[in-house]
């Protein structure tokens, strides 16, 4: 006698409204995009890795990046992610596509790179911007390409700063070390006469008080947290996939390829609660 297996029963919208955002970087970086998505939208649930074991991302070759890329996406898949945010430029710019053609119709995929290229043609016609980013960010040149594509005139100066990364990561800023390191950087000759900076590396919103303090208001400085998640916004009410008010806050979940007690505190100052970080090696 042959059986044929019953069709799965097609899922609610409820259902998939339900179904958490996903986001990753290469450790703490990525949270500064999480925070802003959770201010944004307080009802979803985020899954956020950070692949600390392979971090940091800037001095990796694409082919690296894209690796972790993928295998990171098969964890947020997996946790049914209705939304991906690749909370990351470094792997925005070298995996974007990839990750994209990867993950396919089972979720969204959104890079933080788009949405303030979007904002730069907007707000910037025709002016000088500098942007600063890990090498592997500004040696793809796709801030440049991007921006060149708008047409609207906007003269971008790229400078790769990769000190910064491993720093924050440290823990080490607001003190005057760091703000050598940062004014080092900011007053090379690439940077000189900018109207406004690009913070294109999500790591880098942690010392923005400090770049600001550097300009003295001369200078706007720009992150991507705000108009990526106010962008995730816009695809979920678009698609009808904005999670449901519920009586208690969502349970955000944390995971880490590495587990450090340096991410664990910046975790929870991030978020200001309790967070469960869990320890998930991509590679066993
Ligand atoms: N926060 C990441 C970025 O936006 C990665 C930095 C790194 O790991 O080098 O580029």
């Amino acid at each position: 006698m042959t059986t044929s297996a019953a069709p799965a029963p097609a899922e609610t919208a409820a259902a998939r409204a339900a179904r958490p955002i996903g986001l990753f970087d290469s450790g703490i970086g990525g949270l500064t995009v999480a925070r802003a998505v959770a201010q944004r939208l307080p009802h979803e649930r985020l899954v956020y890795f950070g692949d600390t074991a392979h971090l940091p991302y800037g001095d990796k070759s694409a082919a690296a990046i894209q690796a972790y890329s993928v295998k990171i996406c098969d964890l947020l898949l997996r946790q049914r992610c209705k939304l991906i945010i690749i909370a990351c430029n470094s792997a925005s710019a070298a995996a974007y596509e990839l990750v994209r053609e990867y993950v396919g119709s089972k979720a969204r995929v959104l890079s933080v790179i788009d949405p303030i290229v979007a904002h730069l043609g907007r707000a910037y016609a025709g002016r000088r911007v500098g942007l600063i980013g890990t090498k592997q960010t500004v040696n793809s040149n796709v801030y440049k390409k991007k921006v060149d594509d708008l047409d609207a005139g906007v003269d971008l100066h790229s400078l790769a700063t990769p000190l910064l990364v491993p720093m924050i990561e440290e823990g080490f800023f607001k003190n005057s070390i760091s703000d050598d390191i940062i004014g080092t950087y900011l007053g090379q000759a690439e940077l000189a006469d900018i109207e406004a900076l690009v913070l294109a590396c999500t790591h880098y919103p942690l010392i923005k008080e400090q770049i600001a303090r550097y300009y003295a208001g001369r200078v706007d400085v720009l992150d991507a947290s705000d108009v990526v998640a106010a962008e995730a916004e816009a695809y979920l009410a678009t698609a009808g996939l904005l999670a449901p008010a519920a009586p208690t806050p969502p349970a955000h979940h944390f995971y880490v390829s590495d587990f450090t007690r340096s991410f664990e505190e910046s975790t929870r100052i991030f978020f200001e609660q309790e967070v469960h970080l869990e320890h998930y090696p991509l590679w066993e």
